[in-house]
């Protein structure tokens, strides 16, 4: 029977995290570290994804960092270059940067231009980190993908349609992906944060909208990085290994809305 303590092992395992310098992504590095993985942070700037790797050294793990707008084709190929270089594989892709949303999206107010780059945030950038890891994942024998998606993507709300569509197109893409992945030995699934609290939260956080949010939550409160990434590292592990395709949603029990 296999222990516990294997089935959460990812010793040696080498993890991709995309948005890795603050908030969910960051807290994926650390579980993943602790789990054994080896993390490749990556963030906007270098210096916010190297003090997330210097975190992780720190308590003993092995992490590097990497500057990478997910928005430039060429991020993404050397980000995908430095996992190789560093540690010869990629094992685990978190598809983690991404957003908009937040109310502010009246169809009137924004342009077709902004609603390409919100696809492209969330949609694009993680297919196409798909397409330059999988072959890595099912040469190495182990592969798992974990894309950030939201409850915005089954909800329906005012000034939300680009992130909402995106979102939604995210869990389409990834159940569809499934297939294409499977055979190859390789996973996908989804994580569907609700509101979780974050510097992205906060930008759109007043009491009014937290007491709203927490009408549709039978477990009264918001949720914290750690019950989003404890969802993340089920699907990286082994535990997970017949699961492929789905979306789990970790929202304190309940449907948030921002209306
Ligand atoms: N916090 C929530 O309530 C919530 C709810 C649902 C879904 N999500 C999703 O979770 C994911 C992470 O959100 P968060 O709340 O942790 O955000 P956050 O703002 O706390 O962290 C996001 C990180 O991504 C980085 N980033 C921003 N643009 C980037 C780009 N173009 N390329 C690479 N990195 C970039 C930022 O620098 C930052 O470090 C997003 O996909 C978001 O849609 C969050």
């Amino acid at each position: 029977m296999l222990k516990l303590d294997s089935l959460f092992d990812l010793k040696g395992k080498v993890a991709i995290v995309t948005g890795g310098g603050d908030g969910i992504g960051k807290g994926s590095c650390e579980i993943l570290a602790r789990a054994g993985a080896y993390i490749v942070v990556s963030d906007l700037t270098i210096e916010k994804a190297q003090a997330v790797a210097d975190e992780i050294v720190k308590d003993g793990g092995k992490a590097i960092a990497v500057a990478c707008n997910v928005l430039k084709d060429e991020d993404l190929v050397a980000l995908v270059d430095a996992a190789v270089k560093e540690y010869g594989t990629v094992n685990i892709l978190v598809n983690n940067a991404g957003g908009g949303g937040g109310g502010r999206e009246n169809p009137f107010k924004v342009d077709l231009a902004y609603f390409e780059r919100i696809f492209n945030f969330n949609v694009f950038s993680a297919w196409r980190l798909c397409q330059l890891t999988v072959p890595l994942m099912a040469k190495s024998g182990y592969g798992s993908i974990i894309n950030i998606t939201s409850m915005g993507s089954i909800n329906k709300s005012p000034n939300m349609s680009a992130y909402a569509a995106s979102k939604a197109a995210l869990n389409h893409m990834a159940a569809n992906l499934a297939f294409d992945f499977g055979p190859m030995g390789v996973r996908i699934n989804n994580v569907g944060p609700g509101a979780t609290r974050t510097h992205a939260l906060e930008t759109v956080l007043t009491p009014e909208i937290e007491a709203k949010m927490l009408e549709h939550t039978p477990i009264k409160r918001l949720g914290t990085v750690e019950d989003i990434t404890g969802a993340v590292l089920y699907f990286a592990a082994p535990v997970s290994a017949w699961v492929s395709g789905q979306v789990l949603f970790v929202n304190g029990g309940g449907v948030q809305t921002l209306d």
